[in-house]
Protein backbone atom coordinates (compact mmCIF):
# COMPACT_ATOMS: atom_id res chain seq x y z
CA UNK A 1 0.00 0.00 0.00
CA UNK A 2 1.29 3.55 -0.22
CA UNK A 3 0.73 6.46 1.58
CA UNK A 4 -2.57 8.22 1.77
CA UNK A 5 -2.81 11.19 -0.97
CA UNK A 6 -5.63 12.90 1.68
CA UNK A 7 -3.45 12.37 4.21
CA UNK A 8 -0.15 13.20 3.24
CA UNK A 9 -1.34 16.23 1.57
CA UNK A 10 -2.26 18.48 4.40
CA UNK A 11 0.59 17.02 6.69
CA UNK A 12 2.94 18.00 4.10
CA UNK A 13 1.38 21.56 4.65
CA UNK A 14 1.08 21.36 8.37
CA UNK A 15 5.38 21.82 7.93
CA UNK A 16 4.61 25.39 7.53
CA UNK A 17 4.01 25.94 10.84
CA UNK A 18 7.34 25.19 12.36
CA UNK A 19 11.01 26.70 11.40
CA UNK A 20 11.90 22.99 12.77
CA UNK A 21 12.90 20.26 10.03
CA UNK A 22 9.82 17.89 9.72
CA UNK A 23 10.29 14.20 8.31
CA UNK A 24 7.70 12.10 6.40
CA UNK A 25 7.65 8.61 5.78
CA UNK A 26 5.45 6.66 3.37
CA UNK A 27 4.81 9.46 1.13
CA UNK A 28 3.53 8.43 -2.04
CA UNK A 29 4.81 9.05 -5.17
CA UNK A 30 1.97 11.18 -7.01
CA UNK A 31 1.10 14.29 -9.10
CA UNK A 32 -0.59 15.93 -6.10
CA UNK A 33 2.66 15.52 -3.97
CA UNK A 34 4.73 17.05 -6.62
CA UNK A 35 2.43 19.68 -6.84
CA UNK A 36 2.41 20.57 -3.36
CA UNK A 37 6.55 20.28 -3.22
CA UNK A 38 6.24 22.98 -5.55
CA UNK A 39 3.88 25.12 -3.79
CA UNK A 40 5.53 24.85 -0.52
CA UNK A 41 9.13 25.29 -2.09
CA UNK A 42 7.36 28.58 -3.87
CA UNK A 43 6.72 29.55 -0.26
CA UNK A 44 10.18 29.10 1.01
CA UNK A 45 9.86 25.67 2.19
CA UNK A 46 12.77 24.10 1.97
CA UNK A 47 12.74 20.22 0.59
CA UNK A 48 15.15 17.78 1.00
CA UNK A 49 13.54 15.48 -1.85
CA UNK A 50 16.15 13.94 -3.78
CA UNK A 51 15.67 10.41 -2.31
CA UNK A 52 11.99 10.79 -2.75
CA UNK A 53 12.60 11.57 -5.91
CA UNK A 54 14.50 8.76 -6.64
CA UNK A 55 12.05 6.28 -5.28
CA UNK A 56 12.66 6.72 -1.65
CA UNK A 57 9.45 6.93 0.56
CA UNK A 58 10.86 9.56 2.64
CA UNK A 59 11.25 13.40 2.54
CA UNK A 60 11.68 16.26 4.69
CA UNK A 61 10.33 19.99 4.78
CA UNK A 62 12.10 22.84 6.90
CA UNK A 63 9.69 25.97 6.70
CA UNK A 64 12.22 28.23 8.19
CA UNK A 65 12.63 31.03 5.39
CA UNK A 66 9.38 31.44 4.16
CA UNK A 67 9.70 34.65 2.06
CA UNK A 68 6.47 35.17 0.66
CA UNK A 69 2.51 34.06 1.72
CA UNK A 70 0.72 33.43 -1.87
CA UNK A 71 -0.29 30.50 -3.07
CA UNK A 72 -0.63 31.20 -6.94
CA UNK A 73 -3.92 30.60 -9.06
CA UNK A 74 -2.23 28.10 -11.58
CA UNK A 75 -0.82 26.04 -8.52
CA UNK A 76 -4.51 26.28 -6.60
CA UNK A 77 -6.37 25.78 -9.85
CA UNK A 78 -4.27 22.18 -10.72
CA UNK A 79 -4.70 21.22 -7.08
CA UNK A 80 -7.30 22.49 -4.77
CA UNK A 81 -5.92 21.48 -1.79
CA UNK A 82 -3.70 24.10 -2.07
CA UNK A 83 -5.90 26.12 -0.22
CA UNK A 84 -4.61 24.27 2.76
CA UNK A 85 -2.07 26.51 2.90
CA UNK A 86 -4.31 29.44 4.16
CA UNK A 87 -4.18 28.12 7.78
CA UNK A 88 -1.24 27.59 8.77
CA UNK A 89 0.28 30.82 6.92
CA UNK A 90 -2.35 33.05 9.01
CA UNK A 91 -1.32 31.44 12.13
CA UNK A 92 2.27 31.42 11.99
CA UNK A 93 3.00 34.90 9.94
CA UNK A 94 -0.38 36.54 10.43
CA UNK A 95 -0.84 36.94 6.34
CA UNK A 96 -2.00 34.78 3.26
CA UNK A 97 -2.60 35.51 -0.38
CA UNK A 98 -4.38 32.19 -1.52
CA UNK A 99 -6.04 31.95 -4.83
CA UNK A 100 -9.57 30.77 -4.39
CA UNK A 101 -10.57 27.14 -5.90
CA UNK A 102 -12.76 27.68 -8.54
CA UNK A 103 -15.39 24.45 -8.80
CA UNK A 104 -14.03 21.07 -10.17
CA UNK A 105 -15.61 18.58 -12.40
CA UNK A 106 -17.08 17.05 -9.48
CA UNK A 107 -19.11 20.12 -8.15
CA UNK A 108 -18.56 23.56 -6.81
CA UNK A 109 -16.63 22.87 -3.52
CA UNK A 110 -17.45 26.15 -1.98
CA UNK A 111 -14.81 27.12 0.57
CA UNK A 112 -17.43 28.91 2.64
CA UNK A 113 -16.56 27.11 6.07
CA UNK A 114 -12.81 27.75 5.65
CA UNK A 115 -13.41 31.10 5.68
CA UNK A 116 -15.99 31.49 8.37
CA UNK A 117 -14.03 29.30 10.71
CA UNK A 118 -11.10 31.82 10.24
CA UNK A 119 -13.07 34.26 10.76
CA UNK A 120 -14.23 33.32 14.62
CA UNK A 121 -10.21 32.71 15.09
CA UNK A 122 -10.31 36.39 14.32
CA UNK A 123 -8.80 36.68 11.13
CA UNK A 124 -10.12 39.41 8.73
CA UNK A 125 -10.70 38.03 5.00
CA UNK A 126 -11.49 39.38 1.88
CA UNK A 127 -11.85 38.52 -1.68
CA UNK A 128 -10.53 40.15 -4.62
CA UNK A 129 -9.29 39.19 -7.96
CA UNK A 130 -9.84 35.71 -7.47
CA UNK A 131 -7.95 35.48 -4.14
CA UNK A 132 -8.91 35.36 -0.94
CA UNK A 133 -6.61 37.40 1.86
CA UNK A 134 -6.32 37.17 4.96
CA UNK A 135 -4.80 38.90 7.99
CA UNK A 136 -4.20 38.23 12.02
CA UNK A 137 -2.18 39.95 14.62
CA UNK A 138 -2.80 36.86 16.54
CA UNK A 139 -5.27 34.20 16.31
CA UNK A 140 -7.61 33.47 19.23
CA UNK A 141 -9.26 30.50 19.60
CA UNK A 142 -12.92 30.01 19.25
CA UNK A 143 -15.79 27.83 19.22
CA UNK A 144 -16.85 26.98 15.56
CA UNK A 145 -19.69 24.56 14.53
CA UNK A 146 -19.44 23.55 10.67
CA UNK A 147 -22.66 23.31 9.08
CA UNK A 148 -21.10 20.44 7.07
CA UNK A 149 -18.33 17.92 8.23
CA UNK A 150 -15.94 19.49 5.23
CA UNK A 151 -12.91 17.59 5.51
CA UNK A 152 -10.82 20.31 4.23
CA UNK A 153 -12.26 23.06 6.69
CA UNK A 154 -11.55 20.76 9.45
CA UNK A 155 -8.01 20.98 8.64
CA UNK A 156 -7.56 24.31 7.59
CA UNK A 157 -9.33 25.06 11.17
CA UNK A 158 -7.48 22.46 13.01
CA UNK A 159 -3.58 23.85 11.64
CA UNK A 160 -4.93 27.71 12.39
CA UNK A 161 -5.86 26.27 15.89
CA UNK A 162 -2.54 25.08 16.89
CA UNK A 163 -0.95 27.95 17.16
CA UNK A 164 -3.74 30.78 18.24
CA UNK A 165 -4.28 31.63 21.83
CA UNK A 166 -6.36 29.78 23.62
CA UNK A 167 -8.46 26.96 23.16
CA UNK A 168 -10.16 26.38 19.92
CA UNK A 169 -13.77 23.71 19.15
CA UNK A 170 -14.41 22.38 15.68
CA UNK A 171 -17.99 21.05 16.28
CA UNK A 172 -19.51 18.81 13.35
CA UNK A 173 -15.62 18.16 12.24
CA UNK A 174 -15.17 15.98 9.89
CA UNK A 175 -13.97 12.54 11.40
CA UNK A 176 -11.71 10.49 8.37
CA UNK A 177 -8.92 9.15 9.53
CA UNK A 178 -6.90 11.37 7.45
CA UNK A 179 -8.47 14.01 10.13
CA UNK A 180 -6.68 11.53 13.02
CA UNK A 181 -3.63 11.47 11.14
CA UNK A 182 -2.95 14.87 10.55
CA UNK A 183 -3.89 15.57 14.12
CA UNK A 184 -1.29 12.95 15.23
CA UNK A 185 1.12 14.38 12.83
CA UNK A 186 0.41 18.23 14.53
CA UNK A 187 0.64 16.66 18.30
CA UNK A 188 4.09 15.25 17.34
CA UNK A 189 5.22 18.64 16.61
CA UNK A 190 3.97 19.63 20.38
CA UNK A 191 0.36 20.30 19.12
CA UNK A 192 -2.41 19.67 21.45
CA UNK A 193 -5.18 18.51 19.32
CA UNK A 194 -7.71 16.16 21.43
CA UNK A 195 -11.02 14.62 19.76
CA UNK A 196 -9.57 14.23 15.98
CA UNK A 197 -11.78 11.55 14.31
CA UNK A 198 -14.98 12.31 16.52
CA UNK A 199 -17.30 15.42 15.52
CA UNK A 200 -15.87 17.63 18.17
CA UNK A 201 -12.01 18.54 18.07
CA UNK A 202 -10.43 20.40 20.60
CA UNK A 203 -7.21 22.49 19.87
CA UNK A 204 -5.27 23.78 22.78
CA UNK A 205 -3.23 26.87 20.98
CA UNK A 206 0.79 27.05 21.67
CA UNK A 207 3.45 29.42 21.47
CA UNK A 208 5.33 27.13 18.94
CA UNK A 209 5.37 23.78 17.43
CA UNK A 210 9.06 22.27 16.62
CA UNK A 211 9.79 19.38 14.14
CA UNK A 212 8.56 15.80 13.77
CA UNK A 213 9.17 12.43 12.46
CA UNK A 214 5.75 10.97 11.21
CA UNK A 215 4.58 7.72 8.87
CA UNK A 216 1.43 8.49 6.59
CA UNK A 217 -1.18 6.04 7.20
CA UNK A 218 -1.86 3.56 4.21
CA UNK A 219 -4.26 4.93 1.72
CA UNK A 220 -7.53 3.33 2.41
CA UNK A 221 -9.34 4.28 -1.20
CA UNK A 222 -6.39 2.84 -3.08
CA UNK A 223 -6.99 0.04 -0.73
CA UNK A 224 -10.58 -0.11 -1.36
CA UNK A 225 -9.90 0.25 -5.32
CA UNK A 226 -7.82 -2.92 -5.30
CA UNK A 227 -10.65 -4.87 -3.36
CA UNK A 228 -13.00 -3.76 -5.83
CA UNK A 229 -10.54 -5.15 -8.85
CA UNK A 230 -10.48 -8.58 -6.70
CA UNK A 231 -14.05 -8.96 -6.20
CA UNK A 232 -14.71 -7.92 -9.93
CA UNK A 233 -12.13 -10.12 -11.79
CA UNK A 234 -12.45 -13.21 -9.39
CA UNK A 235 -9.36 -14.81 -7.67
CA UNK A 236 -7.64 -14.58 -4.45
CA UNK A 237 -5.85 -11.32 -3.83
CA UNK A 238 -4.59 -10.13 0.14
CA UNK A 239 -4.54 -6.19 -0.31
CA UNK A 240 -0.98 -5.84 2.08
CA UNK A 241 -1.53 -3.40 4.76
CA UNK A 242 -5.10 -2.39 4.05
CA UNK A 243 -6.58 -1.19 7.61
CA UNK A 244 -9.69 -2.82 7.77
CA UNK A 245 -10.80 -0.45 10.69
CA UNK A 246 -10.91 2.40 8.24
CA UNK A 247 -13.36 0.88 5.89
CA UNK A 248 -15.94 -0.54 7.55
CA UNK A 249 -18.89 0.69 5.73
CA UNK A 250 -17.31 -0.09 2.39
CA UNK A 251 -16.40 -3.87 3.52
CA UNK A 252 -19.97 -4.45 5.02
CA UNK A 253 -21.17 -3.34 1.91
CA UNK A 254 -18.95 -5.80 -0.33
CA UNK A 255 -20.07 -8.63 2.21
CA UNK A 256 -23.36 -7.36 1.65
CA UNK A 257 -22.87 -7.99 -2.27
CA UNK A 258 -21.77 -11.51 -1.55
CA UNK A 259 -17.82 -11.32 -1.44
CA UNK A 260 -15.72 -13.24 0.61
CA UNK A 261 -13.72 -11.16 2.61
CA UNK A 262 -11.07 -11.71 5.54
CA UNK A 263 -8.67 -9.06 7.87
CA UNK A 264 -6.02 -9.74 9.81
CA UNK A 265 -2.93 -7.64 10.30
CA UNK A 266 -1.14 -8.30 7.23
CA UNK A 267 -4.43 -6.50 5.53
CA UNK A 268 -7.49 -7.73 3.10
CA UNK A 269 -7.75 -10.63 1.46
CA UNK A 270 -10.72 -11.35 -1.34
CA UNK A 271 -11.97 -14.22 -2.63
CA UNK A 272 -14.16 -13.61 -4.94
CA UNK A 273 -16.43 -17.32 -4.82
CA UNK A 274 -20.16 -16.73 -6.24
CA UNK A 275 -22.18 -13.99 -8.24
CA UNK A 276 -21.84 -10.87 -7.12
CA UNK A 277 -25.32 -9.54 -5.68
CA UNK A 278 -26.71 -5.65 -6.32
CA UNK A 279 -26.93 -3.68 -3.32
CA UNK A 280 -28.39 -0.17 -2.36
CA UNK A 281 -25.60 2.18 -1.88
CA UNK A 282 -25.70 5.85 -0.22
CA UNK A 283 -22.39 8.23 0.32
CA UNK A 284 -21.67 9.76 3.46
CA UNK A 285 -19.44 11.68 5.63
CA UNK A 286 -16.89 9.43 7.46
CA UNK A 287 -17.78 6.00 8.63
CA UNK A 288 -20.39 6.38 6.33
CA UNK A 289 -19.77 4.92 2.20
CA UNK A 290 -16.99 6.94 1.39
CA UNK A 291 -17.79 9.34 -1.75
CA UNK A 292 -14.57 8.04 -2.95
CA UNK A 293 -15.23 4.84 -3.59
CA UNK A 294 -18.64 5.22 -5.39
CA UNK A 295 -17.24 5.38 -8.81
CA UNK A 296 -15.27 1.91 -7.99
CA UNK A 297 -18.44 0.29 -6.41
CA UNK A 298 -20.82 1.40 -9.36
CA UNK A 299 -18.50 -0.30 -11.60
CA UNK A 300 -19.00 -3.74 -9.33
CA UNK A 301 -22.81 -3.25 -9.49
CA UNK A 302 -22.61 -2.70 -13.51
CA UNK A 303 -22.01 -6.78 -13.44
CA UNK A 304 -23.72 -7.68 -10.58
CA UNK A 305 -27.23 -9.53 -10.22
CA UNK A 306 -30.40 -7.44 -10.35
CA UNK A 307 -30.69 -3.46 -9.77
CA UNK A 308 -28.50 -1.33 -7.11
CA UNK A 309 -29.72 2.23 -6.17
CA UNK A 310 -26.74 4.33 -5.85
CA UNK A 311 -26.93 7.97 -4.13
CA UNK A 312 -24.25 10.34 -3.81
CA UNK A 313 -25.13 13.14 -0.94
CA UNK A 314 -21.59 14.94 -1.07
CA UNK A 315 -20.79 16.52 -4.16
CA UNK A 316 -23.71 17.36 -6.69
CA UNK A 317 -21.86 16.27 -10.03
CA UNK A 318 -19.95 12.87 -9.37
CA UNK A 319 -21.84 10.38 -12.03
CA UNK A 320 -19.60 11.06 -14.99
CA UNK A 321 -18.14 7.63 -15.08
CA UNK A 322 -21.94 6.00 -15.57
CA UNK A 323 -21.80 7.89 -19.00
CA UNK A 324 -18.49 6.18 -19.55
CA UNK A 325 -19.72 2.73 -18.31
CA UNK A 326 -22.49 3.13 -20.23
CA UNK A 327 -20.68 2.88 -23.36
CA UNK A 328 -19.26 -0.32 -22.47
CA UNK A 329 -22.61 -1.72 -22.07
CA UNK A 330 -23.77 -1.05 -18.79
CA UNK A 331 -27.57 -0.34 -17.83
CA UNK A 332 -27.04 2.87 -15.86
CA UNK A 333 -30.03 5.38 -15.26
CA UNK A 334 -29.23 8.91 -13.98
CA UNK A 335 -31.90 10.33 -11.87
CA UNK A 336 -30.62 13.55 -9.99
CA UNK A 337 -28.30 12.42 -7.48
CA UNK A 338 -29.41 8.70 -7.51
CA UNK A 339 -27.77 6.40 -10.18
CA UNK A 340 -30.24 2.85 -11.10
CA UNK A 341 -27.48 0.32 -12.09
CA UNK A 342 -29.20 -2.70 -13.61
CA UNK A 343 -26.74 -5.45 -13.35
CA UNK A 344 -25.31 -6.99 -17.34
CA UNK A 345 -23.89 -10.38 -17.55
CA UNK A 346 -20.64 -8.51 -19.39
CA UNK A 347 -19.13 -5.25 -20.29
CA UNK A 348 -17.50 -4.81 -23.32
CA UNK A 349 -14.19 -3.02 -24.21
CA UNK A 350 -14.44 0.32 -25.46
CA UNK A 351 -12.43 3.69 -25.71
CA UNK A 352 -13.61 5.88 -22.86
CA UNK A 353 -12.43 9.28 -21.31
CA UNK A 354 -11.35 9.90 -18.09
CA UNK A 355 -13.36 12.14 -15.98
CA UNK A 356 -12.07 13.14 -12.58
CA UNK A 357 -9.41 11.08 -10.50
CA UNK A 358 -12.05 8.45 -8.89
CA UNK A 359 -13.61 7.56 -12.22
CA UNK A 360 -10.36 7.19 -13.95
CA UNK A 361 -9.43 4.14 -11.84
CA UNK A 362 -13.44 3.14 -11.75
CA UNK A 363 -13.00 2.83 -16.42
CA UNK A 364 -9.61 1.09 -15.49
CA UNK A 365 -11.45 -1.21 -13.30
CA UNK A 366 -14.46 -2.09 -15.71
CA UNK A 367 -11.67 -2.14 -18.38
CA UNK A 368 -10.15 -5.29 -16.11
CA UNK A 369 -13.47 -7.40 -16.17
CA UNK A 370 -14.85 -6.45 -19.78
CA UNK A 371 -14.89 -8.51 -22.80
CA UNK A 372 -11.87 -6.95 -25.18
CA UNK A 373 -9.65 -4.07 -25.14
CA UNK A 374 -10.47 -0.76 -23.16
CA UNK A 375 -8.62 2.07 -23.63
CA UNK A 376 -8.69 4.55 -21.00
CA UNK A 377 -7.85 8.40 -22.19
CA UNK A 378 -6.56 11.64 -19.71
CA UNK A 379 -4.80 9.21 -17.36
CA UNK A 380 -2.89 12.28 -15.99
CA UNK A 381 -6.00 12.04 -13.76
CA UNK A 382 -5.23 8.58 -12.65
CA UNK A 383 -1.65 9.87 -11.37
CA UNK A 384 -2.65 12.34 -9.03
CA UNK A 385 -3.87 9.32 -6.53
CA UNK A 386 -2.76 6.04 -7.60
CA UNK A 387 1.50 5.15 -7.66
CA UNK A 388 2.08 3.16 -11.03
CA UNK A 389 -1.27 1.27 -10.31
CA UNK A 390 -0.81 -0.87 -13.64
CA UNK A 391 2.18 -2.33 -11.85
CA UNK A 392 0.33 -3.13 -9.06
CA UNK A 393 -2.54 -4.41 -11.41
CA UNK A 394 -0.03 -5.97 -13.30
CA UNK A 395 1.29 -8.23 -10.64
CA UNK A 396 -2.56 -9.22 -9.77
CA UNK A 397 -2.41 -11.13 -13.31
CA UNK A 398 -3.90 -7.67 -14.88
CA UNK A 399 -3.19 -7.03 -18.83
CA UNK A 400 -2.64 -3.30 -18.29
CA UNK A 401 -0.25 -1.09 -20.16
CA UNK A 402 0.53 2.43 -20.42
CA UNK A 403 0.29 3.52 -23.56
CA UNK A 404 1.87 6.96 -23.89
CA UNK A 405 -0.10 9.04 -26.13
C1 LIG B 1 -11.73 15.96 0.63
O1 LIG B 1 -12.12 17.02 -0.23
C2 LIG B 1 -10.98 14.98 -0.25
N1 LIG B 1 -9.80 15.63 -0.82
C3 LIG B 1 -11.89 14.49 -1.38
O2 LIG B 1 -11.18 13.52 -2.12
C4 LIG B 1 -13.11 13.80 -0.73
O3 LIG B 1 -14.00 13.37 -1.75
C5 LIG B 1 -13.82 14.80 0.18
O4 LIG B 1 -12.88 15.30 1.18
C6 LIG B 1 -15.01 14.18 0.91
O5 LIG B 1 -14.58 13.08 1.66
C7 LIG B 1 -8.69 15.78 -0.05
O6 LIG B 1 -8.67 15.37 1.11
C8 LIG B 1 -7.52 16.43 -0.69
P1 LIG B 1 -15.19 18.50 1.85
P2 LIG B 1 -12.74 18.38 0.43
O7 LIG B 1 -14.76 19.87 2.21
O8 LIG B 1 -12.04 18.68 1.68
C9 LIG B 1 -19.04 21.05 0.83
C10 LIG B 1 -10.26 12.55 -4.02
O9 LIG B 1 -10.77 11.96 -4.98
N2 LIG B 1 -18.28 22.20 1.35
O10 LIG B 1 -15.35 17.45 2.90
O11 LIG B 1 -12.76 19.41 -0.64
C11 LIG B 1 -18.48 20.57 -0.51
O12 LIG B 1 -19.06 21.28 -1.57
C12 LIG B 1 -10.90 13.82 -3.49
O13 LIG B 1 -9.22 12.19 -3.41
C13 LIG B 1 -18.94 23.43 1.49
O14 LIG B 1 -20.11 23.55 1.18
O15 LIG B 1 -14.22 17.90 0.74
C14 LIG B 1 -18.89 19.12 -0.54
O16 LIG B 1 -20.23 19.04 -1.01
C15 LIG B 1 -12.13 14.20 -4.29
N3 LIG B 1 -18.24 24.48 1.99
C16 LIG B 1 -18.89 18.70 0.93
O17 LIG B 1 -18.86 19.91 1.71
C17 LIG B 1 -16.92 24.40 2.38
O18 LIG B 1 -16.35 25.40 2.84
C18 LIG B 1 -17.68 17.88 1.32
O19 LIG B 1 -16.53 18.62 0.98
C19 LIG B 1 -16.26 23.14 2.22
C20 LIG B 1 -16.97 22.06 1.72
Amino acid sequence: MSGAKNAALPILISSLLTTEPCTYQSVPHLTDIRTTLRLLTGLGDKSDNQGWLNGADELTLRADHIKNFEAPYDLVKTMRASFLVLGPLVARFGEARVSTPGGCAIGARPINLHLKGLEALGATIEQTHGYVEAKATKLRGAKIYLDLPSVGATENLMMAASLAEGTTLIENAAKEPEIEDLANALNGMGGKVHGAGSDIVQIDGVEELHGVTHRIIPDRIEAASFVIAAALTGGDVLVKGARAEHLEAFLIKLKEAGVALTADDAGIRVQRSNAIKSVDVTTLSYPGFPTDLQAQLMVLMTVADGVSVITETIFENRFMHALELDRMGAQIKLEGNRAIVRGVRELSGAPVMASDLRASVALILAGLVAKGTTEVSRVYHLDRGYERIERKLSQLGAQIVRVKG
